[in-house]
């Protein structure tokens, strides 16, 4: 898609977090009232049609996308966590990332058999998260899993969506 609009407001931070990485820095597309509404706007025509019934968004920039295409959908909102946050029974996925490993979680009640899931993140990188949230949605035996992003890196040696099977229907919004 890669929207003039979207492009031009993204902010680049050259060198951060270490020497080397152009960091993507998402907040001023969310602080941007046009960019807000251009992206639920693409959001919203990329899933209208996909009977979609739980969004679910990863903590933590995951979640503010999350929430403004699920009111337009009239689909609910499911909060994939860092693991202590939520407070009922959950199900955890464990994944390694470039130093150790993490664990992301979400309420074991949240999601069923019945639902048509979208995943969705504010940025693909490795993947590694993304991986972790798909396999852990796949526990819930939901009907059908879809996942968006609003940025993909594609450069600097990036092939993030190489993590999900060729069925699996992955978008994004912006290709940096
Ligand atoms: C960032 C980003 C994604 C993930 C992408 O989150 O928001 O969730 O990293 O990286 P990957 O594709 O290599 O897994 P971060 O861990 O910085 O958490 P935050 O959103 O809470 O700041
Ligand atoms: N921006 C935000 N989050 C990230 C990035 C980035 O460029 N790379 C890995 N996680």
């Amino acid at each position: 898609m890669n929207n003039k609009t979207l492009l031009e407001n993204l902010r680049n931070i050259p060198d951060f977090p270490k020497k080397g990485v152009i960091f993507r820095d998402v907040t001023t597309l969310f602080d941007n009232p046009d960019c807000l509404q251009i992206m639920e706007e693409e959001l919203y025509d990329l899933y209208k049609d996909k009977g979609i019934t739980k969004i679910v968004g990863i903590e933590s920039r995951g979640f503010i996308m999350s929430s403004a295409l699920a009111i337009r959908l009239h689909a609910g909102v499911v909060l994939c966590r860092k693991p202590g946050k939520l407070p009922c029974d959950t199900i955890q996925e464990t994944y390694t990332k470039e130093y150790g490993t993490d664990t992301i979680e979400i309420h074991k009640d949240a999601i069923t058999s019945d639902d048509v899931v979208l995943l969705h993140d504010d940025l693909l990188a490795t993947g590694g998260t993304m991986k972790a949230a798909y396999d852990l949605v796949k526990k819930f035996n939901p009907k059908k899993i879809y996942i968006n992003f609003i940025i993909e890196l594609t450069r600097e040696g990036m092939h993030g969506r190489d993590n999900f099977d060729k069925e699996t229907e992955v978008t994004s919004l912006l290709e940096v």
